[in-house]
């Protein structure tokens, strides 16, 4: 059992330190939100994270975790200090680091005992170095002994939990190491490999994942666009691809592009830092055009099949970034609500956790929130599939047809197949689903006219049995 302070409740610092504690350790800790804190102290976790309200419920009856405002209280005897604030997008986008200077400001005004300090939040290469130097500058007891451990966080929303439960690697980096191995004990009982290395290359490892699985969307996405031009479908071609192991199956799923607080941000991060060292880091500016220009295409997808949408209802299905979260940061469905909105449609939308989120965002201007994606539906013009939630994935289609005021459905995220939408009598348009003159040759007559008079692709070949069998599960 060791004692461990995590500053920070958000996303990463609270499953982190509910994990932690469920290990087994005493964990304590700190957020300078008072609300945040009063609901944990309550039990009641802040934020929607499949498994994380049980966890929490079960450690603090158990006295393995407790929250506080106070530094003092929350480092109290703590052997290990864990950094988990946020670095959110900075003006000149790189990471704004006014939250871990502060965090390291408070740690050396009111650490009274030696400590090893975990670099948990994403940082920019040399932040170790900048933590160690604050620490080190405000020391309020000069003879205490620290050391700074690079430890990222690879936890995905969503799966948070059993990503940390369950990680691919633990990456520790630091010049002392003998404090990146006593990190390294704390994570023992989870049977991962473990890296230790240098803290810059630990810090660099965090932003070259997440950009390397950022630039596999925008690579599938702009394939997508290919395979729409030229008659193929993406969803078959990267089941295609993923059959071969140096490829692999993840993040290969083309859509309405990547979300959330880390890929945008983090890409951002990396291409600023690189600038600043005299670099053209033009892959990572092209993996963030390609990204912004996929939600724009789904805006003109949806105007190519209805017309201007002034005065149009459009319901929109997930608000989320993703499903099995309620984050809105940096949500695709946010800017396309935005734009249909300024366009002057009426939306109607549908997040099963995020509805109460996107009111307090967006307002009720123009929108109106529903629970269910058919009272979402009813009486739209069109659909618009922007996260695919289980419950979007298997809508019934006839109930949908009669739903719509017109049978249109813009499919963000490839749930359905071409074919089945066509002889559900809906107008479908994905992502990168190809089109085939045989198929549409087979479209009930009215349908065929439609679709090919506005010059969409609504059908993809049929799904052939063998690509159906073996098909791999993609994504997340
Ligand atoms: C990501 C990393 O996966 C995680 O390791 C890191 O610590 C934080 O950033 P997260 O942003 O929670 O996690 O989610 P992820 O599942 O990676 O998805 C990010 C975005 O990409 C989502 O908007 C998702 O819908 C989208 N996505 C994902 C795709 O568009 N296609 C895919 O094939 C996979």
């Amino acid at each position: 059992m060791r004692t461990i302070c995590v500053i920070g409740t958000g996303y990463v610092g609270l499953v982190t330190g509910v994990c932690l504690a469920d290990m087994g350790n005493q964990v304590q800790c700190i957020d300078i939100d008072p609300r945040k804190i009063a609901a944990l102290q309550k039990g009641q976790a802040p934020i929607y994270e499949p498994g994380l309200q049980d966890l929490l419920e079960r450690n603090l009856r158990a006295g393995r975790i407790s929250f506080t405002e106070q530094y003092p209280v929350g480092l109290a005897n703590a052997e290990f200090v864990f950094i988990a604030v946020n670095t959110p997008e900075a003006r000149d986008h790189g990471a704004d680091m006014t939250n871990v200077r502060a965090a390291a400001r408070a740690i050396a005004e009111h650490l009274d005992h030696d400590a090893i300090i975990v670099n948990k939040s994403t940082m920019p290469v040399g932040s170790g170095d900048l933590v160690q130097s604050i620490i080190a500058s405000h020391l309020a007891r000069p003879s205490v002994h620290f050391s700074v451990v690079s430890n990222p966080e690879f936890l995905a929303q969503g799966a948070a939990v059993r990503d940390f439960q369950r990680p691919d690697r633990i990456v520790l980096g630091s010049a002392d190491r003998e404090a990146a191995g006593r990190v390294a004990e704390l994570y023992l009982p989870l049977r991962a490999p473990i890296m230790l290395t240098d803290l810059y290359t630990a810090e660099m490892i965090k932003y070259a994942s997440n950009a390397f699985l950022a630039a596999k969307i925008s690579f599938i996405n702009e394939i997508a666009r290919i395979c729409e031009r030229l008659g193929a479908d993406v969803k078959e071609v990267a089941a295609g691809m993923s059959y071969d192991h140096r490829i692999g199956s993840y993040h290969l799923e083309a859509g309405v592009g990547f979300g959330g607080s880390c890929f945008g941000k983090d890409v951002q991060a990396l291409a600023h830092m690189a600038t600043q060292a005299g670099l053209h880091p033009q892959l990572l500016y092209s993996i963030l055009e390609i990204n912004q220009d996929q939600r724009r295409m789904l805006v003109d997808h949806l105007i190519t099949l209805l017309g201007a949408v002034r005065g149009k209802t459009v319901a929109v299905l997930g608000l989320a970034f993703k499903p099995n979260t309620d984050d809105l940061r940096d949500a695709p469905a946010i800017d396309i609500i935005q734009s249909l909105r300024a366009q002057g449609a009426e939306i109607r939308a549908c997040d099963p956790v995020a509805n109460e989120r996107t009111r307090a965002l967006l307002g009720e201007d123009q929108i109106t929130y529903w629970q269910t994606a058919y009272e979402a539906i009813d009486g739209a013009d069109a659909v618009m599939i922007i996260t695919h939630w289980n419950e979007f994935r298997g809508l019934d289609l006839d109930r949908v047809r009669g739903l719509l005021r017109r049978p249109i459905v813009i499919d963000g995220r490839n749930c359905y197949n071409p074919l089945d939408m066509a002889k559900a009598g809906l107008i479908y348009r994905g992502v990168g689903r190809g089109q085939t003159a045989a198929l549409e040759s087979s479209l009930p007559t009215p349908l065929a006219a439609i679709s090919h008079a506005s010059g969409v692709a609504t059908m993809d070949l049929a799904p052939r049995e063998s690509a159906d069998i073996a098909q791999p599960v993609m994504g997340e």
